[in-house]
């Protein structure tokens, strides 16, 4: 199994996740960051740590499509090793609906100077 990060991780990205993560697993897209799914050990420490409560096991139903698409990102974006301010408006958008389509962003973060 593995965890994955879902879509109310999108817009807000606070990044609580990747201090607490042994394996540095998460990877940061411009709005958003995945799990690498080979690479997470199921530790299950990042989930309660998201502000947003994004992180989910992928035994939960539906996760199927969200394992996919965190590999897919994830073998394309930046990995990220520590947390850094979340997006300016983390808190306005926590929690909006069908964020995948109205505010997912394919970019990869940009590399810090
Ligand atoms: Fe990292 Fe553990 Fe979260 Fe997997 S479950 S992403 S290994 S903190
Ligand atoms: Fe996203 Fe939650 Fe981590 S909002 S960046 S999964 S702490």
């Amino acid at each position: 199994m593995t965890y994955v990060v879902t879509d109310n991780c999108i817009a807000c990205k606070y990044t609580d996740c990747v201090d607490v993560c042994p394996v540095d697993c998460f990877y940061e897209g411009e709005n958003m960051l995945v799990i690498h799914p080979d690479e997470c050990i199921d530790c299950g420490v990042c989930e309660p740590e998201c502000p947003a409560d994004a992180i989910r096991p992928d035994t939960e139903p539906d996760m199927e499509k969200w394992v996919t698409f965190n590999q897919k990102f994830a073998e394309l974006w930046p990995v990220i090793l520590s947390s850094k301010e979340p997006m300016d408006n983390a808190e306005k958008l926590d929690g909006t609906s069908d964020k995948l389509r109205t505010h997912f962003s394919e970019k990869p973060a940009e590399e810090a100077a």
